[in-house]
């Protein structure tokens, strides 16, 4: 039987090219050799999105663009999370067997918790059960399909690690019962940074969107934050926020013949921001067009996430009787 891989991206945002390398691009590199699962995870984007309309455009956007960029929905199961009521049954399961200690470690908690502190705020202030919980609904998430391998970004090696552990947990509580699933980070890509260098994300508001018009992409790509050197200085393309954008997008002869440049000196950041805009206007030209086209006609989109989550619910169901009949339920 084939192995399984699942993804999820949260529609908490415009996806933006940091899903694009991290998330998207290894996940449709594993279609022909996995059954794969990817999915809308709109429950997980409750944490943010408080308001209904845009929750609704944000999960449209994030399925136009799975579909746009490749993902064939005859050779992979894609849905929305919250048409998966199974999921969420598994959630409270392994939450009973999860050390509440494990979730006081997860990466996103506790920023939260530092983060109030560093404001003089108690711990806890604006911190919801949701985002504390958080790990557990993504870990029912993966164990709910069987899968094997979880390709992410590195931002969410923590979590995977974490539903290992659960999965662990439940097996040694009740028996061997659930497929313990693996990280898959692509090494090449780990992090992409935003315009001002951090990692780029929804939450630090300094994402280049994957399908903005090409004149808007080309505007973000000119406020790409750079040092103050001229352009016959030589630079450091490891350091530079640009060059690690540039170099996942630019044909393989301009990455390398603008990396030999900087070393030398003689190129300034205005040519390899045109060239980084034009690269990109030229990647995401074709799959633009399919994108604004599902955009127009959603009724599409519900049509192909619906059949997806019932061909998902044929798996779902079966791991949820085989914990139901675990635990005694
Ligand atoms: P954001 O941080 O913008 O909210 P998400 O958390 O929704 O993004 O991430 C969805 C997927 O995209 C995850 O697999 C995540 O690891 C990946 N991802 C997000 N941002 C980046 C980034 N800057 N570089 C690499 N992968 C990323
Ligand atoms: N946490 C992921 C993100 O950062 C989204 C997600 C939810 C996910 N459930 C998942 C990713 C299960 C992989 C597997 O957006």
């Amino acid at each position: 039987m084939a192995k399984v891989a699942l993804t999820g991206i949260k529609p908490s945002g415009t996806p933006h090219l940091g899903n694009y390398l991290g998330a998207i691009v290894p996940a449709l590199a594993l279609v022909n050799d996995y059954d794969a699962y990817y999915f809308i995870a709109d429950e997980h984007a409750l944490t943010t999105v408080h308001d209904a309309k845009e929750m609704r455009e944000l999960s449209y956007e994030v399925a136009a663009t799975w579909l746009a960029l490749g993902l064939d929905p005859e050779k992979t199961v894609v849905y929305r999370q919250a048409d998966i009521p199974e999921v969420f049954e598994l959630a409270w399961i392994l939450s009973t067997v999860t050390p509440k200690g494990l979730l006081n470690r997860a990466h996103a908690y506790k920023d939260a918790v530092a983060e109030n502190e560093a404001a003089g705020r108690t711990p806890d202030d604006g911190i919801s059960m949701g985002l504390f919980n958080y790990p557990v609904l993504m870990a029912a998430d993966i164990i709910i399909v069987d899968a094997d391998v979880v390709p992410v970004g590195s931002d969410n090696r923590q979590h995977v690690e974490m539903a290992r552990d659960m999965a662990e947990v439940f097996n040694r509580t009740y028996g061997d019962t659930l497929r313990v699933p693996e990280v898959r980070i692509d090494d090449n890509v780990a992090t992409i940074v935003g315009l001002d260098g951090r990692k780029m994300s929804k939450s630090y508001s300094n994402e280049i969107p994957i399908f903005a018009d090409p004149k808007a992409q080309r505007k973000l790509v000119m406020r790409i934050v750079t040092d103050s050197r001229k352009p016959e200085e030589p630079k450091d393309p490891s350091t530079d926020n640009l060059f690690r954008i540039f170099e996942h997008f630019g044909s393989s002869a301009d990455v390398e013949q603008v990396r030999n440049r900087y070393g030398t000196g003689g190129i300034g950041y205005g040519e390899v921001k045109e060239l980084l805009a034009s690269s990109l206007e030229e990647r995401f030209a074709a799959p633009r067009e399919r994108y604004l086209d599902l955009m127009a006609h959603r009724e599409r989109i519900d049509e192909i996430l619906a059949d997806g989550a019932a061909r998902a619910r044929k798996v779902t169901r079966a791991t949820l009787d085989r914990v139901r009949t675990a635990v005694g339920l």
